[in-house]
């Protein structure tokens, strides 16, 4: 991996320069830095749409030259202008590929500096509990390793051009249409063993801010909450970048700043005055404010003092054709087969029409509509994408509103490509209407309208028109291909059997439509593994409630869980076919030092080239306390050509092996006898043990 992270905070001139600078600052000044401001009215000159601007989001002082926070949102790409659109971060999960995640997280570095901006929310890395959240399109999947890995390497990427990540939702912000209200109780081990590793992951590699969620986490709000923001992130962690509020909501006492929050966003709503008046008053310390803006300024001059990758960050790189190629690079890597009885890859000479069946084939539909909507300047849909590579006339298409057409099509057709799924309307952020975010001058959160779009999925399976859909497909006997475009798990079992070959598309961004082609028809080999489980039974996934006041979560979910309460899933977790097969052997581990090391060989018994990801889990002997059967704790991507083999090796750091202990508040690692599993899939390995 290339990249850089920043130098250390902690040189002594960069120190005296924040001192001087603090000492030339009234206590209004610095107050002013801890918000944002002019968003509200920004929104009502811009006629309301997201993103017409960077937005002012804490530091900056005029009269010193100092810049401000100029923000743009993500994460599947810059929510600003006309960027580029990549494939939904769920759907870059699936790649399991930290590489071009890094490169992506480059090129989105590049399109906000293009775009006036010196920081970032693109790096979500809230973890999948369940699948009907509303926004697990903006995130990387179930497991907190991966997240981790995934987290820190598009964070590094952004950075690389001097623009500084936030990660958020600090924490455990893994439902939406609750997220104001819900409190989110979860025990020691389940916070510091599961919800937050990959935050930590994350600023251990270097990522400067941390964004906190709206929810409360034990009866506290996050924004406000002096465990997460302070015992947790600065005492235990050592964090020295700066936090900052999600909009709007994210902040509701003055003592948020006592607890640890350095800023809130978008407008001083509970800060700015208050502020300045509660420290006047001696109910916030002094300390507090200058800790605050330190934090802000060390972060702000340590990026300012490093040299730009590039002598200049033009317009013309936004949407550039290096980043849509990147952009279809990943379209091409995050498609996952889920099933495939030999359908595909589809033969030209055979297909000589297909019939492309659903509303969503001829649909820009690059996902959520909420904070993370990019509007790039063009977007391929499926139908676009097959009719550009077989020619108009050898694709007919209907859809689900007209059964009888969609019937003829089949019939006519030599193949069957279903596209099913969702938009922004079923799943997304929880937005009630129009987002109007208080320029409608209600300064205490969003203007409502009666429709809201987004939030949490209502149901774990496809729209009953698209699985009649699929039905009146199979009526024709002629192979049935089923794409799911969505953001998380989708249960299969209704029309399962419909379907000859299922694929895991995802929102693919911009150049969906051109990678779904050229995979279908085997131009490009799927190599896309599920970053989460999809069950047979959504009475499988863990409880979910969306309008929950309340909710536990514990150290089960995902693969975890079902491995723990021997249920198989439909697909596991890591699962993913390729046209060409995978023969592992000779896997073998040992402890060298402080780490687990761990190679297995992988060689392609088929006839295309192809990319493996190799995953690497570890099980813990769990004598001490009960551990999860498994854990990944590495991942990489193979590319083989046919009977080549290659050698995948992973180094797991003992360290990640340990448990977290609640009687000492501190981490143990367990001596015994360790299950190494090295393979294809969470399922599908090789496994040894090792003493530890
Ligand atoms: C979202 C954040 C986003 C922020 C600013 C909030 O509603 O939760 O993810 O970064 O808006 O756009």
């Amino acid at each position: 991996m290339t990249g850089h992270t920043p130098p250390p905070a902690t040189t002594t001139a960069l120190h005296e320069k924040v001192d001087a600078l603090l000492a030339q600052m009234s206590l209004s000044e610095k107050v002013e830095m801890m918000s944002g401001h002019g968003f509200f009215a920004a929104m009502q000159e811009d006629d309301r749409v997201w993103g017409a601007r960077p937005y002012r989001t804490g530091g900056g002082n005029e009269r010193l030259g100092l810049t401000p926070l100029w923000f743009t949102d993500g994460p599947r790409g810059v929510a600003r202008g006309s960027s580029t659109c990549f494939p939904c971060t769920m759907a870059r999960g699936a790649t399991f590929d930290a590489d071009l995640e890094l490169r992506i997280g480059q090129a989105m570095g590049i399109e906000a500096r293009a775009q006036g901006c010196n920081f970032s929310g693109a790096v979500c890395i809230n973890l999948l509990r369940h699948p009907a959240w509303g926004r697990a399109q903006e995130t990387y999947g179930e497991d907190s390793w991966h997240l981790g890995v995934m987290g820190a390497a598009m964070g590094t990427g952004i950075q690389t051009h001097n623009v500084i990540a936030t990660i958020k939702h600090f924490a455990l912000n893994s439902m939406e249409n609750a997220r104001f209200k819900v409190n989110v109780k979860a025990d020691e081990r389940a916070l510091h063993e599961v919800y937050l590793p990959h935050f930590k992951h994350c600023l251990d590699a270097g990522i400067a801010s941390v964004m906190t969620a709206y929810n409360k986490v034990n009866g506290e709000y996050c924004g406000q909450d002096r465990v997460l923001l302070t015992e947790i992130l600065r005492d235990e962690w050592k964090f020295d970048g700066f936090v900052h509020s999600d909009w709007v909501r994210g902040v509701y006492k003055v003592y948020g700043a006592s607890a640890g929050l350095d800023i809130e966003n978008p407008e001083p709503l509970v800060f700015g005055d208050n502020l300045v008046k509660a420290v006047e008053e001696g109910m916030v310390e002094p300390y507090v404010v200058d800790r605050a803006c330190r934090r802000i300024l060390t972060t702000q001059l340590r990026f300012a003092r490093r040299q730009d990758p590039l002598p200049t960050y033009g317009p013309e790189l936004v949407a550039c054709e290096a980043h849509r190629t990147l952009a279809l690079e990943a379209a091409r890597k995050c498609a996952v087969l889920l099933e495939n009885d030999g359908t595909l890859p589809l033969r030209r000479d055979k297909v000589r029409k297909l019939a492309v069946l659903g509303a969503l084939a001829a649909l820009e539909n690059t996902g959520d509509n909420g904070s993370s909507r990019v509007r790039p300047p063009y977007v391929v849909t499926p139908l676009a994408g097959l009719r550009r590579m077989l020619g108009e006339e050898a694709v007919l298409h209907a859809d689900e509103s007209d059964l009888d057409a969609a019937r003829a099509a089949a019939a006519a057709a030599d193949a069957v490509l279903v596209v099913t799924g969702y938009t922004a309307k079923e799943e997304g952020e929880y937005i009630l209407g129009d987002i109007a975010l208080g320029a409608d001058k209600k300064p205490r959160g969003p203007s409502l309208s009666p429709t809201p779009i987004g939030g949490d999925r209502e149901s774990l399976s496809l729209p009953s028109a698209q699985v009649a859909l699929i039905k009146a497909a199979a009526e024709s006997a002629k192979p049935v291909v089923v794409a799911i475009v969505a953001g998380s798990a989708v249960l299969v079992e209704e029309w399962r059997e419909d379907a000859q070959a299922i694929l895991m598309s995802f929102y693919a961004g911009m150049e969906g439509g051109t990678a779904l082609s050229e995979l279908l028809f085997g131009d490009v080999v799927p190599s896309g593994k599920l970053p989460f489980t999809i069950a047979r039974d959504a009475a499988h996934y863990p409880h979910f409630d969306r309008d929950a006041d309340e909710i536990t979560y514990d150290l089960w979910h995902g693969y975890t869980k079902l491995e723990r309460e021997g249920i198989a899933p439909r697909y596991a977790f890591g699962h993913g076919l390729s046209y060409t097969l995978f023969a592992y052997s000779a896997l073998v581990a040992r402890v060298a030092g402080d780490a687990v090391e761990v190679s297995v060989a992988v060689r392609n018994i088929g006839d295309v080239t192809a990319d493996e990801v190799v995953q690497c889990y570890i099980g813990a002997p769990a004598v001490e306390a009960e551990r999860p059967i498994k854990q990944l704790r590495g991942f990489t991507r193979l590319t083989l050509a046919p009977q080549q083999t290659g050698i995948a090796r992973f180094r797991i750091p003992l360290d990640s092996l340990r448990w977290r202990d609640p009687a000492s508040h501190g981490w143990r690692l367990e001596r015994g006898a360790y299950r190494i599993y090295a393979g294809g899939s969470s399922q599908s390995c090789l496994t040894t043990s090792i003493e530890v």
